[in-house]
């Protein structure tokens, strides 16, 4: 391992350390750390921006095939709450249709994530109204 690399995994570690010290599950905090589904589609057929009530932003960029979700990715300028939200969000639309898109609700989320801080919650509804935004935007340019 270069020092570089010890660095990083020694940064991980103690990030993995306090936010299991602040109410974080292991799940959330590897969506935290990893953000499998950070970035943007550029070709995407339905995307959105949305910020919170706490200032953070966050925006979601979706491609269809078929009738299908193809792939996600959002990008967030905000908290470890909201990163690990809009990664799980991801992996549960991911390969759905729409309808179920739709149906994703804070619940949902939050049984994704197992455990979040308390004070982080609304985090989970910004990853959750920036999609229900997306998908509003995609209905009303279908029924133009
Ligand atoms: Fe703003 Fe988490 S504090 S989304």
């Amino acid at each position: 391992m270069t020092q570089i690399q010890a660095a990083v995994s020694d940064e991980a570690k103690s990030i993995e350390e306090m936010l299991t010290a602040s109410g974080y599950s292991k799940t959330a905090i590897a969506y935290y750390i990893n953000k499998p589904h950070m970035g943007h589609i550029s070709d995407a057929d339905i995307a959105s921006n949305m910020t919170g009530t706490c200032g953070d932003t966050m925006g979601i960029t979706i491609r269809m095939n078929d009738g299908i979700i193809e792939d996600a990715k959002y990008q967030v300028m905000g908290c470890a709450g909201a990163i690990s939200a809009a990664m799980a969000v991801v992996d549960l639309i991911k390969g759905k249709d729409l309808d179920y898109a739709r149906s994703i609700d804070d619940g949902t989320v939050f049984k994704v994530l197992q455990e979040i801080p308390v004070k982080k919650h609304h985090c989970i509804q910004l990853a959750v109204k920036t999609l229900h935004k997306a998908l509003d935007a995609h209905n009303l340019k279908q029924s133009a």
